[in-house]
């Protein structure tokens, strides 16, 4: 089976789990089965978010996060800005996002899913944030137009795709110049060869598919962006972390020799 299709797979059980009230909380969802312990648990998902976030949100949005990291944390929201999550799942950075930047601004949340858009309809009704948007989309073609978004933010979803290069270029093409990455991703140590990575865990569970931090940095200054940087906050196997990506689009693509974004497809939206 295709790997998209393994992910998706993977992530409708992951959603239909929350929604049954069957388990796969405690952010043991994009970890291994088999590792899921513990240990795991502090590395991915709910507890990875503070007290005041998790008041925030319903509890089935809580329950449903699985992610590596608190984008919202890091990306320094500001009231009236639209903000884009790649891989929305249940829509716990949607929701977050969407208070930050309150009723004058928008967040928008793309994912493949059908299950966790679903879900994180459900959730944002039940959270009541009406400034927000979810479609479903691959990361690799996002269904929104060029320079429309002030922040893109992501939770552990850039590992999962095939196609990495076209997901930083879709980042860059939707960005408006000036606009700012604040990614969680699962990020190697560069002494890891992709065969050393896969023997660490699955792709569908977050591990086999990341990048090393040179391949992301080279990634994203491929695409367009400056002031990169790659911080590793916690370790999630051995030479693998839950990392912290910034970066800003460059406002002249030109003047650097990359190429000039032309405006784009109108939304396919909502
Ligand atoms: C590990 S979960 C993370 C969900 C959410 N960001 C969070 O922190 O809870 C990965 C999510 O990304 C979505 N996803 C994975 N690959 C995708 C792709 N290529 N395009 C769109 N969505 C994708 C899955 O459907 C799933 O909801």
């Amino acid at each position: 089976m295709e790997i998209r299709e393994q992910v998706r797979r993977r992530y409708a059980e992951s959603a239909r789990a929350v929604t049954e009230g069957s388990g796969c909380g405690s952010g043991s969802c994009c970890a291994d089965d088999s590792s899921a312990s513990a240990v795991t648990s502090e590395r991915f998902g709910e507890a990875l978010y503070d007290a005041e976030q998790r008041g925030e949100l319903p509890d089935a949005a809580v329950l449903a996060s699985l992610g590596c990291g608190n984008p919202v944390a890091v990306a320094e929201l500001h009231e009236g800005e639209t903000v884009l999550d790649l891989g929305s799942g249940g829509g716990i950075d949607v929701i977050l996002s969407a208070n930050r930047v309150g009723p004058t601004g928008t967040a928008y949340g793309v994912d493949m899913t059908d299950e966790m858009l679903a879900l994180a309809m459900r959730n944002a009704v039940d959270a009541g944030v009406r400034n927000v948007h979810f479609l479903k989309g691959v990361i690799e073609q996002v269904p929104l137009p060029a320079e429309s978004v002030d922040v893109v933010i992501s939770n552990c979803v850039i590992n999962l795709s095939v196609d990495k290069p076209a997901v930083l270029t879709e980042m860059a093409r939707v960005l408006k110049p000036g606009g700012r990455v604040g990614v969680s991703d699962v990020v190697a140590e560069d002494r890891l060869s992709p065969d050393e990575r896969a023997e660490r865990g699955s792709y569908v569970g977050c591990i086999a598919g990341a990048l090393s931090r040179s391949e992301y940095v080279a990634g994203l200054e491929a695409a367009g962006f400056e002031d990169v940087s790659v911080e590793f906050t916690h370790e999630v196997a051995d030479g693998m972390h839950g990392a912290i990506v910034k970066a800003v689009k460059t406002h002249d693509p030109q003047a650097k020799g990359l190429p000039v974004i032309q405006p784009a497809a109108s939304a396919s939206c909502c």
